[in-house]
């Protein structure tokens, strides 16, 4: 999208493939990011940024299965300011219908001492440079200085300007450190408004992180003064406290239309499924008292406030829960529920599964049905994901395990796993408690031995009978991956997490093992990327 022809549409930058995905804890597989991207699709962002393709060939190959498949937004890759980055960035999104190659190149005196060693000069010869080899491949051409919030505004002018008449589309205003403030920013904004040669026929952009908490406020101070896009991600996830809030900035613009008189492409009602399907991948949860998504938002404890609600809802609610997307009733399926019903649920809740996985889902839901009475929307996620999860082609699947514990007694497990040539290796282990003692004898079968950083289990839903939801985050080599299953048995659901994270590993030793390196230039790759 170029420059819109409504002058009050905001275009929606959805960053959380890639800002996102990117901070500790967020990573996701090639089938989550593509279940992510379709879901983006159906909320109707304008730009999805799936990645950053010379980052990696997992990020590359990501970024180009997006191209391909998905339509509607444009489909943006990330690159620095350097050939073989922009290069990378322009073969991953070739087959988009639309695609845009996002170059940046931070320009602060801090950066450009520390970090780049080069001077104003050469930053604005390598902006210019970089810009018009991108111009090369694609027509669709954003422009970051990064750490622009921090950069002199006289050189910031006059970078902005040299982008613009290279031939950038859409010119991007990082807070890379989160360190603007409101009237701090907007005023930024309105000076490159005033004083930049070209800037009317560009779209000017913001990008806010969180660091002060001030990410969706400063990302609506700019829209105040006439930038028109803004890059956000699903839950505010990103680097450290996080980018700006899709969910929070589309509302703000929704719910005070009388006061910004500007409007979005969002469907809002995915605002929700969305949320929690991103949850769900990376097994972050949002705060309870999250602005919008979060499970307090629309809850009313105090008793003046309920009497109000029920005199008058807009006594002390500006929002409704159903603009967000979030269901009416929760209880919806049965044991008597039909494959169609099922079918229809699981879209309604945001998943786009293949037949197989929609078959295989429903052997597992009429298993669960069979123990459970009622099944909510929170057990239908949590059966969808666990879908998406599996078939990736893991390298180890889980036949069968035995697990003693008792008071006194020393606790054992044994396991059974299933390599994909069908080889079937068991092996057994004591350990501290069952849970040490069976992620012990999963690392005797598969000779992979991660650090567990982080376990939890959880009920799925409140009744006795839930699904019991297993995650676990590990540490190896440096390199953080988190999983999460589910079962009716949390001890089961605890070795389909643990096998998943160690899945992760054995293949990303595979890919190691076949693409040993991908030349990435020796740029210093900043925090943010
Ligand atoms: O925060 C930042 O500066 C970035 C840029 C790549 C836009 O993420
Ligand atoms: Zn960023």
């Amino acid at each position: 999208m170029g420059a819109t022809t409504d002058p009050g549409r905001v275009i929606i930058f959805d960053t959380t493939l890639r800002d996102g995905e990117q901070s500790p804890g967020c990573s996701m597989n090639l089938g989550e990011k593509m279940e992510m991207a379709r879901a983006l699709a159906d909320l109707g962002v304008d730009v999805i940024e799936a990645g950053f393709p010379i980052a990696s060939p997992g990020d590359f190959e990501s970024v180009r299965a997006i191209a391909r498949e998905v339509r509607g937004p444009i489909i943006c890759g990330l690159a620095r300011c350097n050939p073989a980055d922009i290069d990378r960035a322009a073969e991953a999104i070739k087959d988009a219908a639309r695609g845009r190659v996002h170059v940046f190149l931070a320009t602060s005196s801090i950066h450009r001492e520390f970090k780049l060693k080069m001077s104003r000069d050469e930053v604005i010869k390598r902006a210019v440079e970089g810009v018009k080899r991108a111009r090369g491949y694609c027509e669709d051409i954003e422009f970051s200085p990064e750490d622009a919030a921090r950069t002199e505004l006289d050189f910031l002018t006059e970078v902005v300007e040299k982008a613009i008449e290279a031939g950038a589309t859409t010119l991007n205003i990082p807070d890379t450190v989160g360190y603007a403030v409101p009237t701090h920013y907007a005023a930024v904004i309105r000076h490159l408004k005033k004083t930049v040669r070209g800037i009317d026929k560009v779209v000017l952009s913001v990008h806010c992180h969180d660091d002060l908490g001030l990410a969706v406020a400063n990302s609506l101070a700019a829209l105040q003064e006439g930038a028109r896009q803004v890059e956000c991600t699903i839950n505010g996830i990103g680097e450290r406290a996080g980018n700006t809030a899709l969910e929070e900035v589309v509302m703000a613009i929704r719910t005070r239309q009388d006061f910004y008189a500007l409007s979005t492409g969002i469907n809002t009602r995915h605002l929700y499924p969305v949320s929690r399907k991103l949850s769900h991948i990376t097994g972050m949860a949002v705060q309870r008292n999250k602005a919008i998504v979060g499970q307090n938002a629309f809850a009313h404890e105090a008793g003046i406030h309920q009497d109000g609600m029920l005199k008058e809802r807009s006594t002390y609610e500006i929002m409704k829960p159903e603009e967000v997307g979030i269901p009416r009733t929760e209880l919806v399926l049965g044991k008597h529920s039909g494959r169609h019903a099922l079918k229809q649920r699981v879209t309604d809740l945001g998943y786009h599964l293949t037949d197989d996985q929609l078959n295989r889902l429903f052997d597992e839901f009429k298993k669960l049905a069979d123990k459970k009475k009622e099944i909510y929307d929170a057990d239908i996620e949590a059966l969808a994901e666990n879908q998406l999860q599996s078939g990736t082609g893991s390298t180890w699947s889980l036949v069968g395990f035995t697990s003693t514990a008792g008071t006194g007694s020393q606790t054992s497990a044994a396991v059974a796993l299933r390599l994909a040539d069908g080889t079937v290796k068991r092996d057994a282990a004591i350990g501290n408690g069952p849970i040490d003692a069976l992620f012990k004898a999963i690392d005797r079968v598969t000779g992979i031995s991660v650090k567990v950083v982080d376990y939890r289990v959880r009920s799925v839903t409140q009744d006795m009978d839930a699904l019991g939801e297993a995650q676990v985050e590990i540490d190896h080599g440096g390199k953080l991956s988190r999983a999460r299953a589910v079962s009716v048995d949390v001890i089961e659901a605890s070795a389909l997490a643990y096998l998943e994270v160690v899945n992760r590993v054995a293949s990303r030793q595979i890919r190691d093992r076949l693409k040993p390196t991908d030349n990435v230039p020796p740029e210093v790759v900043p925090a943010n990327v």
